[in-house]
């Protein structure tokens, strides 16, 4: 019987070729850092609905969805049609567009928090900026961030974000300050610093909910204690955003940050982000016809492809669809027939894990017993590390390739609206499959 690494290499055998073409132009061999996997990544050539298929033409069930981008799966027709039509009247019209004015409407709908909104072209952007603004705000320099949390790779969110530091400055690092997902840690570091002028979370707990939140009271007592002490509190909803509620995590949770930041699912598949929130603090972008404001004091933003408008329009397509279509019922609905699914698997095959989640995230944890809800795991920082080491997580996402099924680094589902239960009920059938191969090679 071949090993799980020799079927990998058979079935990706035209992968091989391309990983080599890659390692000779890109640094590191891939354009995102967690891209890169061993023994070599798999080549992707096309996409359509809950599948993709990989450059030797295997059919693979996505759950990766654009790393949470694709709410209703890949090229939905409504979203296609509405990118087609734009991209043949033009990219980037050099002005101020219809289109992003609808575009913003759209978002202002499902998040009525948002009184003003702006464009960006990332996540990364996104923070940045939120960030930027809370500082013009307060006139004040340090963030808080939670340990694990990750908001992009600029250099005031990547400490403890489960990056590396290289090429980030001492003095960035200096503005940082990192705390546990402890409110009373939050409020004594906020009494004791004066110079804070955010406190930015990632909604549903680091890495997309790997580490997850006791919510919702976290998130309203982080609103509470940075209202008491006067600092802007922004919820990273670039994940949660559109995904836990229609309305974000905010929606789920009836919460009202000061700025929200918004990615992925926001842009329909394109790239795009925004920042909103409250108008005294947005509109320190604005011009006062005041030169010494305008040269000096305003907080700039700019962006070439800010709200391109093939990203307005597959951004517009898709939020209407989820503000009018049930998109996010449909999404958690097969989210909760693949969580209970792998439950039941883990016990049938008497591996010791469990799988929870929210909405349409689903998380597993291997090798450790936890009697949570599988809803909103309460699991310690130290025995979730303990269901991650690498090899083990990597061991997963390839036995799942090798069973059809590509997992977001080997610990996670997103699901979207277009995973039918025949599709649900294959990659569950795929998961028992790689359990028992996982352990007769001594993985699990
Ligand atoms: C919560 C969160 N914030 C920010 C980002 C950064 O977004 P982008 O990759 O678009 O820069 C991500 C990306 O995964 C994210 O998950
Ligand atoms: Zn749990």
């Amino acid at each position: 019987m071949a090993t799980i690494e020799e079927r990998y290499v058979q079935k990706f055998s035209k992968s091989v070729d391309w990983h080599e073409r890659g390692t000779d132009v890109f640094a590191g061999g891939v354009t995102h850092q967690t891209r890169f996997t061993s023994p070599f990544a798999v080549y992707i050539d096309h996409a359509d609905g809950p599948f993709k298929y990989d450059v030797d033409d295997n059919q693979i069930i996505d759950y990766v969805m654009g790393n949470g981008s694709l709410l209703m799966g890949h090229n939905p027709s409504e979203v296609v049609a509405a990118v087609n039509a734009q991209a043949s009247r033009g990219t980037h019209l050099g002005g101020a567009t219809t289109h992003e004015i609808r575009y913003a409407e759209a978002v202002k709908d499902l998040m009525p928090n948002l009184e003003r909104v702006r464009f960006t072209s990332s996540g990364t952007e996104s923070t940045y900026l939120a960030i930027r603004l809370a500082r013009a705000y307060t006139g004040k320099t340090k963030i808080v961030k939670f340990r694990e949390h990750f908001h992009g790779w600029h250099d005031y969110v990547t400490p403890e974000s489960g990056q590396s530091l290289g090429g980030v400055p001492q003095a960035a690092l200096d503005t940082v300050i990192v705390a546990p997902t402890d409110v009373a840690a939050v409020d004594r570091i906020l009494t004791n610093d004066s110079d804070v002028a955010a406190v930015i979370v990632e909604c549903n707990g680091a890495h997309y909910g790997t580490f997850p939140l006791l919510n919702p009271q976290f998130l309203q007592d982080i609103r509470d204690v940075t209202s008491k002490h006067g600092v802007v509190f922004i919820m990273d909803e670039v994940i949660t955003g559109f995904r836990l509620s229609s309305g974000g995590a905010q929606g789920r949770w009836n919460l009202e940050p000061d700025l929200t930041t918004m990615a992925k699912i926001i842009a329909g598949g394109q790239p795009g982000a925004a920042v909103g929130g409250r108008a005294d603090i947005m509109e320190l972008m604005s011009f006062r016809d005041d030169p010494e404001w305008d040269s000096v004091g305003r907080v700039p933003q700019g962006g070439t492809f800010n709200a391109q408008p093939v990203t307005a329009a597959a951004g517009t397509a898709t939020l209407h669809a989820i503000a009018t279509q049930g998109v996010n019922a449909r999404a958690d609905a097969m989210a909760l027939r693949l969580k209970d699914g792998l439950n039941e698997a883990f016990i049938q095959n008497e591996v010791t894990g469990h799988a929870h989640g929210i909405a349409s995230i689903v998380h597993i944890n291997l090798g450790a017993e936890c009697d949570c809800d599988r809803g909103l795991c309460a699991m310690p920082y130290e025995h979730i590390y303990q269901t991650m080491p690498q090899e083990m997580t990597r061991a997963m996402r390839r036995v799942m390739l090798v069973n059809g099924v590509d997992m977001m680094g080997g610990r996670a589902f997103l699901v979207s609206s277009a995973h039918e239960e025949e599709v649900i009920d294959r990659t569950l059938e795929a998961f028992s499959a790689s359990l028992k191969e996982l352990r007769e090679e001594g993985v699990v």
